[in-house]
Parts: structure tokens; sequence; C-alpha cells
């Protein structure tokens, strides 16, 4: 008798996105200041991080700031960019040990110079690593993403360097802010909440969604588990489909 054919490994999303959602809510639990939830947020930012690399995901994005998030009062704000600043000093050297390259999303030039030069520093510092590819969402919101790609192409098509005959997805998606980045294969949220809240709405076309009732400083390894077990076995169930997220045959329903 011969032997059963061997079971291919579960697949694994090459990018997972995720909204991080409960801080707040987290921190009023636990009779804390709105700053220690996000305090804490930070902790489950790093058990992802390990975790993520641990099941050998190439993409990791991390929604830390909206572009709607400058509406909360100006010491949540303050308190988000600290902790942020302090993060990126205190980790850069471990995660660039671990082999993590970051990438920054979002409207950056609404920080100031300082914070803005610390990022782009970080992301000269990793480029050359391979292991993980870190996105952080940064006073990024996913409508004005799309029209500043468009007004790009309307600018180089007036210029007169952009055939505008010749734009389609692809050129299209080459002005967004994740140009040469793959698309969400899976799309977490926590909290329970079920909204995309103005996050890659172009990319996420075809991602999965998963939404984990965990408030995000409770979130950590065996979430993120389960969450790309959820993912294997909605794949299984489309097994017709070529390929996680990135080449949907032609007509295929939502
Ligand atoms: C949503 O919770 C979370 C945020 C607005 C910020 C997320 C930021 C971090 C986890 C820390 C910094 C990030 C990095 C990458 C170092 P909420 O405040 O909206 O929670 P609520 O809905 O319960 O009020």
């Amino acid at each position: 008798m011969s032997a059963p054919p061997p079971v291919p490994p579960p697949p694994v999303p090459r990018h997972i996105a995720i909204i991080m959602d409960g801080n707040g809510r987290w921190a009023a639990r636990h009779g804390l200041p709105r700053a220690a939830g996000h305090r804490e947020g930070v902790q489950a930012v790093r058990r992802t991080i390990e975790a993520a690399i641990g099941h050998g995901v190439e993409w990791l994005t991390l929604f830390a700031f909206s572009s709607e998030n400058w509406r909360r009062p100006v010491e949540e704000v303050t308190d988000l960019t600290f902790l942020l600043r302090h993060y990126l000093r205190s980790e850069l050297r471990e995660l660039a040990e671990a082999g993590v390259r970051l990438h920054i999303i979002g409207e950056r030039d609404r920080f100031g110079s300082s914070l803005k030069a610390e990022l782009a520093d970080a992301e000269a510092r990793t480029a050359a690593n391979r292991k993980l590819n870190l996105v952080i969402a940064l006073s990024y919101g996913a409508r004005a993403e799309i029209a500043t790609a468009a007004r790009r192409i309307a600018e180089a098509a007036m210029a007169g360097t952009l055939d505008p005959t010749t734009v389609d997805e692809t050129i299209f998606a080459a002005h967004l802010s994740t140009a040469g980045m793959p698309d969400p294969d899976l799309v977490i949220r926590t909290s329970g909440e079920q909204r995309l809240s103005n996050f890659l709405l172009w990319q996420a076309a075809y991602a999965e969604l998963v939404f984990d009732d965990a408030l995000w400083p409770d979130f950590g390894a065996a979430n993120l588990g389960r969450a790309i077990a959820e993912y294997a076995r909605r794949e299984r169930r489309f097994g017709a489909r070529p390929g996680p997220a990135d080449a949907p045959p032609d007509g295929e329903g939502p």
C-alpha cells in the first residue's frame, strides 16, 4: 500500500494588516488613563511582530494613527506620537537585528520635522533587511491616499510625462503610498468592531477579513495564530483560487 500523499502546510498570509482597536476601552476596564492603554498596546505590537516572524509572514501593516485621530484631544495625540518616538528609539536596534525592515505610510508631513527625520532614519537604517517588512500607517487615511494618487496622475498627465489613456489598475496602484508592496491577504480588526475605518480601501479589495473580540492590548501570539488558521480555512474553502489575493481570476464575485 502506498503512503498517503503529504498534507501540504496550511497557507500563511504573505501580508497581514491589522486595525489595532480597543486601547481606550482596555484602559477604562482597568480604571486607567487612555495613555496606559496605548502603552500596553505597544506590548501587543511587540508580541505580534515576534509571532508574525515566527509564522513566516513577509509583510505586517499596523494602523497606528489614522488621519481622523488628529481630532482627538491634543494630549492623546501627544501621547501617541511620544509612544511612537519612544518605540523607535528603544527598539530599532532589536528590530533591525531581527531582520525587520520598516516602512511608513501616511501623511508624515503632518508630523514635526524631528519625528519625520527619525522616521526617515529608521527606514534608511533597516532598508537592507528582508525577514519581515513592517509597515506602520501613520496619519493614514485611504480616501486621502486615493485622492492624492489621482492628483499625481493628473499632474503627470498635464506635464506630459504620463499618457492618461494608459492609466490602469497597475499604474494607479503605483501612485499609492503602498507602491511596490503586496496587497494584504488578511485584515484583522480587534475589539469586536467590524469596520474598515478608511484603512487600505484599495489594497484590501480581495483581503480576507477576521474580527477578533480581544481589545488590542490583550492581543498576542494565540490571537494571531487563530486568525491565520481562520484564513487558512477560508482559503481551502475557495480552493479554486490560484493565490491568496494578488491575482483573482476574471469574473470572480465578491
Ligand atoms: C485604537 O484604540 C488604537 C489607536 C488609536 C492607536 C494604536 C497605537 C498603538 C498600539 C501604540 C503605538 C504603535 C506602534 C506601532 C508603536 P482606541 O484608542 O481607538 O481604543 P477605543 O476604541 O477603545 O477607545
